[in-house]
């Protein structure tokens, strides 16, 4: 009998290949079978000599994989989640974001509590070196007391918030937010797989004071030390002592009291894969070596993304834990209607529409 973990990936897109890749690669794990709906991706998998299906239940039953993974777009989260508890699986590693409401996030979380499955959503950005360099000089106090982190990216909230949330609650000693206060605006991308606000932005009150600034989409401005799109990602925490920041494609820097110091690094799945899914290994192997990207830390962040959708439409600061479900994407449908966003800068054009262009669309 083996001793490896069995794995099955579900969705075999783009990320579903990073992890059965990753799982593929690394001793600990077995891949055990491959999902996906359509046969040409799964086509696109034949290198995984490995079982095949194209029905996730189907596939999960045969095979009672000690982790699910799935990789699937967002709008199927808790059907995921239910097969792979059914299934009897271990782990459930999943994609962010952890779902499309607080209505979901919630049946969600209450699924993974009541069949004690443990979760993992992958925000694996953090594992890269120019990230993890940040944490550091951030936990050795050479920021002094910190005050404020601001974080901006270019993509839409259902793409990149999940991720910029998270890694400054990482940053933060993932302190509890205690409220939100948040403004949205432009409907361009509510019908895109990842519906979203053009542009969203606010803030938190995180409980140990820290001010933590998000702006997401449209109308964030460019990040023009980072060249491919997608990673003009800034996270920058700034203490009494000095200031450390993370560009997703372009490194570190700091200044502090010593000196100015600067690094290199960008996210790069083939980097950060491998340790995302060593940690999972670790956490199988001893429930005390929780994984970073556990799902309650995820959950956690989700809320508060969740929240600035709230405060956006119904406007003031919306407290945190939220106690209520809601639909906050019927919430946006309605409010965005008709709104269109500023853009901070040409290099949003590839992505979003210019206000111009959608009234010259309109007229047409
Ligand atoms: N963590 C990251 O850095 C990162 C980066 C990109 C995307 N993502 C996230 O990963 C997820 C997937 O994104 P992607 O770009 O890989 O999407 P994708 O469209 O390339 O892949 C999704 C796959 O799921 C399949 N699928 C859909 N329904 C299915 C079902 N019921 N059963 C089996 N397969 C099914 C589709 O056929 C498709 O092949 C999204 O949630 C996205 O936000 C995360």
């Amino acid at each position: 009998m083996s001793d490896k973990y069995k794995v099955i990936v579900v969705g075999m897109g783009k990320r579903g290949m990073h992890h059965a890749r990753a799982f593929h690669d690394n001793g600990r794990f077995e891949l055990a079978g491959v999902c996906d709906v359509d046969p040409a991706r799964l086509d696109a998998a034949a290198g995984f000599r490995t079982a095949k299906s194209r029905n996730a239940l189907e596939l999960a039953l045969a095979v009672k994989p000690d982790v699910f993974c799935f990789c699937t777009l967002p709008h199927i989260r808790t059907e995921m989640i239910r097969t792979a508890i059914k299934a009897g699986a271990r782990l459930i590693a999943f994609e962010k974001p952890v779902a499309l409401t607080s209505r979901e996030g919630m049946e969600i979380r209450k699924l993974l509590n009541e069949s004690g499955t443990k979760a993992v959503v992958s925000h694996q950005h953090r594992y890269g070196k120019h990230y993890r360099r940040v944490k550091e000089i951030v936990a050795s106090g050479a920021l002094g007391h910190i005050h404020t982190i601001y974080a901006t990216a270019s993509g839409w909230m259902f793409h990149m918030m999940s991720h910029l949330i998270d890694y400054m609650r990482w940053y933060n000693g993932n302190t509890e937010a205690q409220w939100v206060m948040a403004q949205a605006t432009g409907d361009g991308k509510l019908s895109d797989s990842h519906p979203s606000p053009d542009y969203i932005g606010g803030f938190i009150q995180f409980e140990n004071g820290v001010r933590g600034i998000i702006e997401c989409g449209a109308g964030a401005p460019d990040v023009p030390e980072v060249d491919y799109w997608w990673r003009k990602c800034r996270i920058l925490v700034q203490g009494s002592d000095g200031f450390a920041e993370v560009l997703t494609g372009g490194g570190w820097r700091a200044v502090t009291m010593t000196g100015a110091f600067a690094g290199p690094g960008c996210m790069s799945y083939d980097l950060d894969m491998p340790p995302y899914v060593q940690d999972i290994a670790r956490w199988l192997d001893d429930d005390r070596n929780v994984h970073p990207c556990n799902f309650e830390s995820a959950y956690a962040g989700f809320e508060i993304m969740m929240a600035f959708c709230r405060s956006a439409v119904e406007g003031g600061q919306v407290l945190l834990p939220l106690a209520q479900a809601a639909d906050e994407l019927a919430m946006l449908r309605a409010y965005l209607a008709g709104r269109t966003a500023q853009l901070a800068t040409a290099a949003h054009l590839k992505e979003y529409v210019r206000v111009e262009e959608k009234m010259v669309g309109v007229r047409s």
